[in-house]
């Protein structure tokens, strides 16, 4: 016996049922039915999505690459010869993750989930998209607010605070490390993406510079016809993206645009 609710096909308005009413199976039919019908869009975002919350991008003028050396903080390298600056590296950025908000770019893909099978795959490794509300969000690069064991990667845990300090272990007393892919590490994720962005009826990049793979080979998955948009107030390299539409906005109002005519 589910708790639940499900479509009156009639009425088509949400039916409310009364306390301990049973749910049969065909009522379950209908909901599935009604999810699996509404069409799948898979969402690849990078770091321009989360710009306008105040993280900073990676590779614009002012971008973390200019001020940091990739080969000092996100290589496994950078880590066997510098460990507290890795960890104070990643200090900083958590740290500042629990003083930003999600903005109106992370909302507007919950919106959409009221007419679509929303799936979003992003390399940024903060969690705006979920502390907006997101219900599938799939991180290709990690996770900032997780911690794992350096010595075996399937130890992952969540991490209190910001904080995370030298001599912090594992269960089986390795340092723990952020839950970051670094670069020359492989990423676990992409096959199950590249799924995904097969079985895309609507694909939608948004504030990635498509610089890096294998993420950036996500939009090869896409079956041929499948509508792709391109969301970037910057010159982003999409030559080799067959009928793109390129929305050329900041994240913010490129998105909410981009779902009011999804919607409509
Ligand atoms: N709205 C939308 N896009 C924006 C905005 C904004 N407000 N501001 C900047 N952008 C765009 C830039 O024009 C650029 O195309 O966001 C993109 C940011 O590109 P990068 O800095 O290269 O970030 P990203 O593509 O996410 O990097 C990929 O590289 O450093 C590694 O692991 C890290 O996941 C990251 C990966």
């Amino acid at each position: 016996m589910i708790a639940t609710g499900s479509v009156c096909a009639a009425a088509n308005r949400p039916f409310r049922p009364a306390r301990g009413t049973i749910i049969t199976q065909y009522d379950t039919n209908i909901l599935k039915i009604a999810i699996m019908s509404k069409k799948r869009i898979v969402v690849l975002t990078g770091a321009g999505v989360s710009a306008e919350s105040g993280i900073k991008t990676f590779r614009d003028s002012g971008g973390l690459w200019e001020e940091y050396d990739i080969m000092e903080v996100a290589t496994p390298e950078a880590w066997e010869r510098n460990r507290d600056l890795v960890i104070d590296f990643y200090n900083q950025r958590r740290k500042q993750l629990y003083e930003v908000e999600p903005n109106d770019a992370h909302y507007a893909l919950v919106e959409l989930e009221k007419d679509y099978d929303v799936h979003i795959i992003t390399q940024n490794v903060d969690d705006l998209h979920e502390r907006a509300g997101s219900s599938h969000v799939m991180h290709l690069h990690g996770e900032l607010k997780k911690v794992r064991s350096s010595v075996d990667e399937n130890l992952v845990y969540d991490l209190e605070g910001w904080e995370l300090k030298p001599g912090d272990t594992c269960e089986l007393g390795s340092q723990l490390r952020p839950h970051i892919v670094w670069f020359g590490e492989p990423v676990h994720m992409i096959p199950a993406a590249a799924d995904l962005s097969n079985s895309a009826d609507i694909f939608v990049i948004i504030g990635t510079s498509l610089n890096v793979y294998p993420a950036a080979s996500l939009v090869s998955y896409v079956r041929p016809g499948v509508p792709v948009y391109l969301i970037d107030p910057g010159e982003v390299n999409a030559a080799h993206i067959q009928g793109v539409r390129v929305i050329r906005e900041k994240a913010g109002s490129g998105t909410r645009r981009l779902v009011e005519e999804l919607r409509k």
